[in-house]
C-alpha cells in the first residue's frame, strides 16, 4: 500500500482531505475527544474500507459526524429530548442515537443495518471546518486498529494505521482524550449508552428528568446500544454456506465460480465477481435488499472466506439468518 500523507490543519489540508474522502479514501482527523478514522458516510465502499483498516471482526454501527443541527436533522429524527441535548451540548463530546430518517445519507453499512443513526457534532474547529467543507456526514470511529488504544495524537494514528489509510490531518493532541458520551433518544425513553466526559448528572439536568434504565432483553440482560432498534433482516429466510442453489431460491453469490444450479436460480446477486471482500462488504446490504425484493423459498448464500472482512460479513449474515436481535460489543 502507498504511504499515508500527513496534512497540516489549514485550508490546503482540508481541501486535500475532502478530495480524498470524496474519492472514497480514508482520512483520519482530530476531534476534541480522540482522532477519528474519517470516511464518506454515504459511500458503502469507503465504510467497508474503514472496517477493513480497523480490522473489526463485526460491523459495529459507526458514528456520523455532522457540522450542525441542520445536517443532523437530515439524517435523524430528533424528539424533544434529542433537541434539548443537541442545543445544550453541541458542538461537543456528545453522540445522539436517534431513529434514522428515510432519506438519511448515512448508508446501511455505516449503521450496521440499524433503523437508528449515531450523530455527533464535534467542537474541534478543524473537525467542524472539515465536515462543513465536505458538505455531508463523515463517519469516524476512533482511528486505531480494533482492540488497540484510542489515538489522541497524529503519531498514534500513524503508529497503528500507516499504509492502511490515505492521510491524517495533524492538529496536535486532543483535549478530551476519551470518547464521547452516547445517549439514545427514542420515544420509548432516553438512555445512556456509553458514559463519557459529559456526565449522567449533566444530561439529566438538561432533560429535566432521569435517564431510563437500559432496556433488558427477555433474559433480563441489559441490551447493548445496537440492539435498541432492529437491524435489517430480510423477510426471506437466509440459508448460509450454500454449495448449490434450487430453482425456487435466489442466490447471494461470491467470486468468479458458479454454484451448481445457479443458472436456474430466480435471481443472482454477486457480492464480488472478483472475490474481493471489501467490495463484497460494500455491496452486502444492497444485495440482501435486492434479493429479498424478488423473494423465493430462501436466499442461498455462497461460502465466504472467513479471513479479514469475511469474518464481519459472516457475522452480519449469521445474524440475518438467525433473524434475532443482533450486535454486541
Ligand atoms: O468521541 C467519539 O465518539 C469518537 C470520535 C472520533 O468522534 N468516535 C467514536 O466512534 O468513538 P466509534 O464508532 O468508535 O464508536 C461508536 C459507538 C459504537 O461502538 C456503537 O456502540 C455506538 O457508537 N453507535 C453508533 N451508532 C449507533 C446506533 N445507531 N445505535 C446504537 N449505537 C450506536
Ligand atoms: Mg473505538
Amino acid at each position: 500500500m502507498r504511504m499515508t500523507l500527513r496534512f497540516l490543519p489549514d485550508l490546503d489540508g482540508i481541501t486535500s482531505a475532502c478530495e480524498l474522502l470524496d474519492q472514497g479514501n480514508l482520512v483520519a482527523f482530530p476531534t476534541e475527544t480522540v482522532y477519528g478514522l474519517g470516511a464518506d458516510a454515504a459511500n458503502p465502499r469507503a465504510i467497508a474500507a474503514n472496517y477493513a483498516a480497523k480490522g473489526r471482526p463485526a460491523f459495529n454501527p459507526l458514528i456520523a459526524h455532522v457540522a450542525d443541527l441542520a445536517m443532523a436533522e437530515r439524517q435523524g429524527v430528533f424528539n424533544a429530548a434529542a433537541r434539548t441535548l443537541a442545543d445544550t451540548f453541541w458542538p461537543g463530546p456528545l453522540t445522539l442515537v436517534v431513529p434514522a430518517t428515510p432519506d438519511t445519507e448515512v448508508c446501511d453499512l455505516a449503521r450496521a443495518g440499524l433503523a437508528s443513526v449515531g450523530l455527533r457534532c464535534p467542537s474541534h474547529p478543524l473537525a467542524l471546518a472539515l465536515i462543513s467543507a465536505f458538505g455531508r456526514p463523515i463517519c469516524g470511529p476512533s482511528a486505531n486498529r480494533s482492540g488497540h488504544v484510542s489515538p489522541t495524537r497524529a503519531e498514534h494514528v500513524l503508529g497503528d494505521l500507516t499504509g492502511r489509510i490515505a492521510a491524517v490531518i495533524d492538529a496536535g493532541p486532543c483535549s478530551v482524550g476519551i470518547e464521547s458520551t452516547i445517549v439514545g433518544c427514542f420515544d420509548a425513553g432516553t438512555y445512556l449508552l456509553r458514559p463519557g466526559v459529559i456526565t449522567r448528572d449533566e444530561i439529566e439536568a438538561a432533560i429535566g428528568g432521569k435517564l431510563a434504565e437500559k432496556p433488558a432483553d427477555e433474559s433480563g440482560k441489559p441490551m447493548s446500544p445496537g440492539q435498541l432498534t432492529a437491524h435489517y433482516a430480510p423477510a426471506t429466510p437466509v440459508r448460509l454456506s450454500a454449495v448449490s442453489v434450487a430453482p425456487d431460491e435466489v442466490l447471494l453469490a461470491f467470486g468468479p465460480d458458479a454454484l451448481p444450479g445457479q443458472a436456474e436460480a430466480r435471481q443472482v446477486f454477486n457480492l464480488s465477481e472478483a472475490g474481493d471482500l471489501t467490495e463484497a462488504a460494500a455491496r452486502l446490504y444492497e444485495g440482501l435488499r435486492a434479493l429479498d425484493q424478488i423473494g423465493g423459498k430462501s436466499i442461498a448464500v455462497a461460502a465466504i472466506p472467513p479471513q479479514g472482512l469475511g469474518e464481519a460479513i459472516m457475522d452480519r449474515l449469521q445474524r440475518a439468518a438467525a433473524g434475532s436481535p443482533i450486535f454486541s460489543e
